[in-house]
């Protein structure tokens, strides 16, 4: 959840720290701070709100001269957003700072010890616990001068007395020019510049510097200065340091033209789809091809049932995997929350293959589950757009989404790139089975067809917001569908959710008439999702018993469907495409449809209230 940036090197930190929590503001945006240090004094500047609202005016009015220092953009979990509860914390002498990024679960217990001893407090916070128990193991090792070496040891010595998740960096006025950093559950990485370093939690916020990074492992701990950096486990006691290079550039994480981030992404599927086709199709073969799955033929074609976890966008790419995958290949698939996988124990046969799916590879729960999986015996693969993300090295193997850094906080274009990824792979496993030759060509060529569909979708935007704009004074929405747009209709009622705070429900357009028929009237419109696959005829039956309560209807509808045009209040057309495809393309006017109307309203379509790009709590 939310962001860490440090840096120590020659450059005043101030500017860099702040450039780099622009670059984070989108994992978590109530409230940021940094402290910087100089002439063995920290500074300390945080402020609740947006950064630049916040943070950045605070920092024009009362600068924080220094060279190094590090920086936080919160995600409260313990603690409203208020100026106290932001982060950087202090310990009781005021010489330790500490950002951090997760969830201190025994902070209670810690807490009413230090209180016992006398410490006082003044946030609400997890981390302020964690801060002052740092300040306590750093007087009792200190012995003489303050070394480098004490400041790793104290946070040592206090993580060991910790449970729960924590991606922290950490400073000492008595310890100019080191920053020392450790990872649980939250990522960290050491951004290698020249003469300069850095550490973040998410690479956006160093590539503009360096491609050079170090991904931390689970309890590392490092110690960092503007020439070196030392890595230390505290598991394994061992140090096992990877250099790996960034693969985008830090103009792939800017706006562009584009009034919102969320918007440019939509615009960038047809790219998207190309990006995780490229170099899998195997023509001759009639099957797809990938590097890193690391599981020979023969695992793959023992593979009985599939489970796929995650949690979101990411939840709703895999129902749609299910379908997918059990119409092409023939494996029973079960999709579960991730959340709901990790703690109910169901029984999974042996000859089950795990997959999660997440766009950010950070997701706690989706992680958990990974854990899980592998804990129990089973292969477990992944599905992960972050390169070098913590689901993506714990995985056994996967397929990357290559959709590039998605900063929108509303998940769209990994979304698509997941669907692209799990049709490659259902026919796959496919082509391992009883999917023949012609049929895997045949969605070869419709995956091929789409990025020039889907940029006529993109063309009918003014369209799609001219509708958006009718229905803007709506207060409950439903999307409904059946088959392939069921799980369909399911994401198109998040995206508008998340950005525009409406309520809208996604359900099965046959379930409807099970009970939530009762709350259509002539103010609820519905987002009807009717393409002419196998499900049209069944679908327009469900319909019409919408249009028989006076239900308001925007249909999404293959071109060309003039029964549709006749019956629906308002029509967005889509290209025909195969039935397994059909998420692909009617997702898009979804995104549209759900960015116009959160625009309409006002809201902050990429950083929605109360949400973070990726959730690294449980
Ligand atoms: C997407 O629009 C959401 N903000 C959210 O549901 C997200 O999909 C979910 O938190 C999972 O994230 P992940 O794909 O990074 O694991
Ligand atoms: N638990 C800490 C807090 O509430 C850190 C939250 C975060 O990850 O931003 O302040």
């Amino acid at each position: 959840m939310c962001g860490i940036i440090g840096y120590v090197g020659p450059k005043p930190a101030s500017p860099v720290l702040l450039e780099g929590l622009r670059r984070l503001e989108y994992r978590g945006y109530d409230s940021a701070g940094v402290a910087v240090l100089q002439d063995d004094a920290i500074t300390v500047r945080k402020k609740k709100g947006k950064i630049d609202e916040g943070i950045a005016r605070t920092l024009a009015d009362q600068p924080a001269p220094g060279t190094m220092g590090i920086a936080h953009t919160r995600w409260a979990t313990h603690g409203e957003p208020s100026d106290e509860n932001s982060h950087p914390h202090l310990d009781a002498s005021g010489r330790i700072a500490v950002v951090h990024n997760g969830v201190i679960e025994n902070y209670e217990h810690l807490k009413e010890r230090l209180l016992d001893a006398g410490h006082e407090f003044q946030s609400g916070t997890d981390t302020e616990v964690l801060a002052h128990l740092i300040g306590v193991h750093y007087e009792r090792l200190r012995d003489g001068d303050a070394t480098p070496d004490l400041l790793n040891e104290a946070v040592s010595a206090a993580l060991r007395e910790v449970i729960g998740t924590y991606g922290i960096a950490v400073i000492s006025s008595e310890i100019p020019g080191v920053i020392v950093g450790a990872r649980r559950g939250s990522p960290l990485i050491i951004g290698i510049g020249e003469d300069e370093n850095f550490l973040t939690s998410d690479s956006n916020a160093v590539v503009a510097h360096t491609k050079q990074v170090v991904f931390l492992n689970d309890y590392d701990v490092a110690t960092v200065t503007a020439g070196s950096f030392e890595v230390h486990n505290l598991g394994t006691d061992t140090a096992d340091v990877q250099i790996s290079k960034l693969e985008f550039d830090a103009e792939d994480s800017q706006r562009g033209d584009f009034e919102h981030f969320m918007l440019k992404e939509i615009h960038e599927q047809p790219r998207t789809v190309e990006n995780a086709i490229r170099g899998r199709i195997d023509s001759e073969g009639a099957t797809a091809r990938f590097g890193g799955l690391n599981m020979t033929p023969a695992e793959l074609r023992s593979v009985q049932r599939i489970i796929i976890a995650a949690s979101g966008t990411s939840w709703h790419a895999a129902l749609i995997g299910e379908y997918i995958i059990e119409a092409l290949a023939h494996i029973p698939v079960e999709v579960e929350f991730a959340h709901e996988f990790c703690y109910r124990m169901a029984p999974v046969r042996r000859d089950t293959l795990v997959l999660v799916i997440s766009q950010s590879g950070e997701t706690a729960d989706t992680l958990m589950a990974l854990r899980e999986a592998k804990r129990r015996g089973h292969r477990a693969l992944a599905i992960v757009n972050v390169v070098g993300s913590t689901i993506a090295r714990e995985a056994d193997g996967g397929i990357y989404m290559h959709a590039g850094p998605e900063i929108g906080v509303a998940s769209t274009k990994a979304f698509i790139a997941t669907l692209v990824c799990l049709e490659l792979l259902a026919i796959h496993l496919g082509r391992m089975r009883m999917l023949s030759a012609g049929q895997a060509t045949k969605t070869f060529k419709g995956l091929e067809a789409l990025p020039a569909q889907i940029e006529q979708v993109l063309a009918q935007s003014d369209a799609i917001r001219e509708i958006a704009l009718k229905y803007a004074e709506a207060d409950d929405f439903f999307f409904l569908g059946r088959g392939y747009s069921y799980p369909t209709a399911l994401e198109g009622a998040l995206k508008l959710k998340e950005i525009s705070y409406i309520h809208a429900e996604g359900y099965s357009a046959a379930e409807m008439k099970h009970g939530p028929i009762a709350l259509i009237d002539e103010k609820t419109p519905t987002v009807f999702l009717v393409p002419q696959d196998f499900m049209y005829d069944k679908t327009m039956a469900n319909l019409e018993m919408i249009r028989a309560r006076k239900g308001p209807v925007i249909a999404v509808a293959s071109e060309g469907d003039e029964q549709i045009a006749r019956i629906a209040d308002d029509v967005i057309f889509i290209p025909k495409v195969r039935d397994e495809l059909n998420p692909l393309i009617a997702s898009v006017p979804l995104q549209l449809f759900a960015y116009h109307l959160a625009v309409a309203r006002g809201c902050d379509v990429d950083k929605p209230r109360n949400l973070a790009k990726s959730v690294t709590v449980l």
